[in-house]
């Protein structure tokens, strides 16, 4: 097996698709499918604030790769007919690169700051009062003349977006006036998705074609449309143009794309667990060594897709494989690790 095999199905933004991820990306409320709870929780916030013709409060974002929270903050921005300034935690190295962030802001501004779990604690403190009270203080000279300088900054909405919520300090967290975790879809929102976008693909597609490409895109946009793109181009070059039962399965195969969307690691987790821990429970640490995988990535893209599928559980000694995870790998479960749960 190779493990390139399943880049597909890897939900992390590639440098190559963004122009192609950008063409696809819902502008409104509307286009966007899915996730009504937080739309509607949104929607209620960005009216209230436009009423009362403030900015917004600030929003944080957070769940698995590739659901949206970059989209969302682009229509919240939209919605509010903000502007929006995008910038990344990693990328905010210097406290002066901040403050020349947000001095350049206007009122109304939307600044995004993707994986905010990654700012430095240094700049994560000067965002404290920024986010508060719209303000930055600064020191100036040093030793015993040093004093406090404070700069009123417009009022702006920080959008912080992160995977790792268990990653962001309580106080930080705090200052968000609304969090939002944004969850897999349902196997019908991503069949929607599909359709809608290979309308904007240009291709023809059926309702059995949306379902199995929903089937195996990990309950996820980013990889629906990853798989869309794929399978358009196979039935170009092998078929009639058109995706159907047929034509997609036979695309899917061709890339190995496991019937729920398993990847290699998703597979190499639950057979280790299996083969080697009796199914567990077994710890993450173990597991991560086993596997020869991060224990943050498997806490954040491996893991949660496996329970949402019902593959793994988690009990409080450890990871466990599930009856339908031995089934979902043609093996024989012998019900010990089931007791467990
Ligand atoms: N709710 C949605 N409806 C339709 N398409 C979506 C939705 N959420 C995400 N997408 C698609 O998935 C792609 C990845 O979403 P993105 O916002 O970049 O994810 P994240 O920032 O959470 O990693 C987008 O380009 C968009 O086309
Ligand atoms: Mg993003």
């Amino acid at each position: 097996m190779i493990q390139e095999d399943n880049q597909v199905l890897d939900s992390h933004q590639k440098e190559t698709e963004k122009s192609f991820e950008f063409s696809l990306r819902p502008k409104t409320f509307t286009e966007y499918i899915g996730q009504e709870n937080v739309k509607k929780n949104i929607g209620i916030s960005i009216k209230a604030a436009k009423q009362r013709n403030e900015a917004m409060e600030h929003v944080l974002l957070y769940g698995p790769p590739g659901l949206g929270k970059t989209t969302l903050a682009y229509i919240i921005a939209g919605e509010m007919n903000s502007n929006i300034k995008i910038t990344s935690g990693p990328a905010i190295e210097k406290v002066g690169d901040l403050a020349a962030i947000l001095t350049n802001l206007e009122d109304g501004d939307v600044l995004f700051i993707d994986e905010v779990h990654r700012l430095n604690k240094i700049i994560e403190e000067v965002l404290y009062p920024a986010m508060e009270d719209y303000a930055l203080d600064i020191i100036v000279g040093k030793g015993p003349s040093a004093r406090t300088l404070r700069i009123d900054l417009p009022k702006f909405t920080l959008i912080g977006a992160t995977t790792r919520y268990d990653l962001l300090s309580s106080p930080f967290r705090d200052r968000f006036g609304l969090v939002f975790r944004l969850d897999y879809y349902d196997k019908s929102e991503i069949s929607k998705i599909i359709k809608n976008n290979s309308k904007k693909l240009s291709v023809e597609i059926d309702n059995d074609g949306c379902d199995i490409i929903s089937e195996r895109s990990r309950l996820t946009p980013r990889i629906a449309n990853r798989l869309l793109k794929r399978v358009r181009d196979y039935v170009q070059v092998h078929g009639n143009g058109k995706i159907d039962n047929k034509s997609a399965l036979k695309a899917l195969e061709i890339m190995d794309v496991d019937s729920h969307g398993l990847d290699y690691i998703d597979r190499r987790i639950l057979e280790t667990i299996i083969d080697k821990f009796s199914g567990g429970p077994v710890g993450i640490s173990t597991i991560s060594a086993s596997v020869g995988e991060e224990i943050g990535t498997i806490e954040e893209v491996y893991e949660p897709y496996l329970m949402r599928m019902g593959f793994l559980a988690r009990t409080s000694r450890g990871r466990v494989v599930t009856e339908l995870g031995y089934k979902h790998l043609g093996r024989n479960f012998n019900g010990s690790a089931d007791k467990l749960l």
